[in-house]
């Protein structure tokens, strides 16, 4: 990759010295952009943000210049939100204005971004449609009541091959068995099939195409900073994502298949599984539908890319902050037996009589949010913001990770409380633009409503059900709670913990 980069490298700077004499003739009536760091020539900021902290990097920007900033990474104007004021104009107010997306290179591999929910414009009919379809086939409440015992049975599973570790005294990836089971909660919610197990994570072949999907979907790219260089892919990343896109479609072909041969082949109507699947296959054959079969099968790709990772990451982190704070922990169990009883087990439904548990998890989305610029929103116009313009296609980060830890905002930021939130009345549905780790206005994560049941149902077993100590023999505060940035902000050294069984 990099030698592809060091070769192109005169291509780059020729192509971007044809854009800055572009710039500078444009630059007599320039508009006034919010303030930010002085960029280089040609590469812009972009040495600002090297490494693996990004969001670290950004947000230390942010407190020199403000709430509003202006980043040139390559030829892109960037523009980076850190207040919850402002995050509100952009997702509320002005929502209309800012609610496209910038489309990374990577996506358009198979054409993803003209099928994907994720990448559309929300003026298209197609992500309306899909977000509509969505929101009623597979997120509203009463579907997610009525697949909750699936899932159930999936964390009944993780509870399961936790017991095993405790009898054979291993330790357990805390990330990597909430990942399987979120994998198999949404594949189940899907179209009721198991698409991994515990035994071994690299031998299931979809969960590789998975990872591989997101870790090449998170990759930094020299194409998205240089437009120009998008048709040679300089470090393959589009390339190699095709790849697992055709892979990942050819495990879901084989399954949307059997669902067709299924439906087929009983008679008239006594087909009588009703998973999402079958919703989605139902819609596809009403008159004059807008659903496509392959909308299904990019939908699908974007639930698994956007719904795992996002979810067990959120467990992994939440798990992490109690092992490192004994007495939350603590706390948290308490509750839950006072709520359930020691032998109980954890409901959906139980969710709302837990509100300390709810505590910890929005303390932990605050602190360590998945997406900590959200999706990448853009500019369709000029528009006034501030006293600055932020100008037509820039696009615009809302960095939720420097609002989670903002001291005006937030007392003690750094420090884990839970507490706090059994004192503010605030949630994460969009509304309280302070926390907003699943985003607001009409890009809203579709999948919150899901994301939600599924961490409490995950986290709340994981407690009720064994008493935890770190592995290695590692002191609570010494516990490494870095963080590597990626498609999702993930805990750089993996959590690895061991249980003990009550009683
Ligand atoms: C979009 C967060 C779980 C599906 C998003 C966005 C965020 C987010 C920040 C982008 C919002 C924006 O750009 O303004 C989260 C978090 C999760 C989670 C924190 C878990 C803790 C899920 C789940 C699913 C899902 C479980 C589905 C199974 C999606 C989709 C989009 C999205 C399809 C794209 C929507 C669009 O652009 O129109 N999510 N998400 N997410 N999420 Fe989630």
């Amino acid at each position: 990759e990099y030698l592809a980069f060091v070769l192109l490298l005169p291509f780059v700077l020729a192509s971007i010295h044809v854009l800055a004499s572009g710039l500078r003739a444009w630059k007599s009536g320039s508009p006034r952009l919010p303030p930010g760091p002085k960029p280089f020539p040609i590469i812009g900021n972009i040495l600002d943000l090297v490494g693996n902290q990004p969001h670290r990097a950004v947000s230390k920007l942010s407190k020199t210049y403000g709430p509003l900033m202006t980043l040139k990474l390559g030829s892109m104007t960037t523009i980076v939100i850190s207040s919850p004021d402002l995050a509100k104009q952009v997702l509320q107010k002005y929502d209309h204005i800012f609610s496209g997306r910038t489309i990374p290179d990577a996506v358009r591999a198979l054409n993803h971004h003209k099928f994907s929910m994720v990448w559309l414009h929300p003026t298209s009919s197609r992500w309306r449609n899909l977000r509509k379809v969505s929101a009623a086939q597979i997120f509203a409440s009463q579907r997610l009541d009525s697949t909750q015992a699936i899932r159930r049975k999936k964390v009944q599973q993780l509870v399961d091959h936790v017991k095993e570790i405790c009898n054979s005294g291993q330790v357990v990836d805390i990330g990597g068995a909430t990942f399987t089971t979120s994998l198999n909660a949404i594949s189940n919610t899907l179209f009721s099939k198991d698409l991994a197990d515990y035994c071994s994570i690299a031998s299931h072949e979809f969960l590789e195409i998975i990872l591989g999907a997101m870790e090449e979907a998170g990759r930094p790219n020299v194409a998205d900073y240089f437009p120009a260089l998008r048709f040679v892919d300089p470090q393959g990343v589009r390339r190699r994502l095709k790849i697992y896109f055709r892979n990942c479609f050819r495990t879901l072909d084989g399954i949307i298949n059997e669902r067709l041969q299924l439906r087929a082949s009983s008679s008239k109507g006594s087909h009588a599984s009703s998973d999402v699947l079958d919703s989605l296959l139902d819609v596809t054959q009403e008159d004059n539908s807008e659903l496509s079969r392959d909308d299904i099968r990019h939908l699908l790709l974007d639930l698994f890319i956007a719904g795992i990772d996002t979810t067990s990451s959120t467990v992994e982190w939440a798990m992490a902050e109690l092992l490192r704070n004994p007495e939350k922990m603590a706390k948290a169990r308490k509750e839950l037996e006072d709520v359930l009883g020691k032998d109980e087990h954890v409901q959906e439904s139980d969710i709302s009589k837990l509100p300390y548990l709810q505590a910890i998890v929005k303390e932990t989305l605050r602190l360590h949010p998945p997406a900590p610029f959200l999706g990448p929103h853009k500019a369709e116009i000029d528009k006034e913001v501030c006293g600055f313009t932020v100008p037509k296609n820039a696009q615009i980060l809302v960095n939720v990770w420097a609002m989670g830890r903002d001291s005006s905002i937030w007392p003690n930021p750094d420090l884990f409380v839970p507490e706090r939130f059994l004192e503010k009345d605030i949630n994460f549905k969009g509304g309280d633009f302070e926390l907003i780790p699943f985003g607001a206005g009409r890009r809203i994560c579709p999948g919150l409503p899901l994301a939600n049941r599924m961490v409490h149902l995950m986290l709340a077993s994981l407690v009720h059900y064994f008493n935890w100590n770190l592995a290695d023999e590692l002191k609570a505060k010494d516990l490494n709670m870095s963080e590597t940035f990626g498609i999702t902000l993930h805990k750089a050294e993996p959590l690895r913990a061991i249980p003990i069984r009550f009683g």
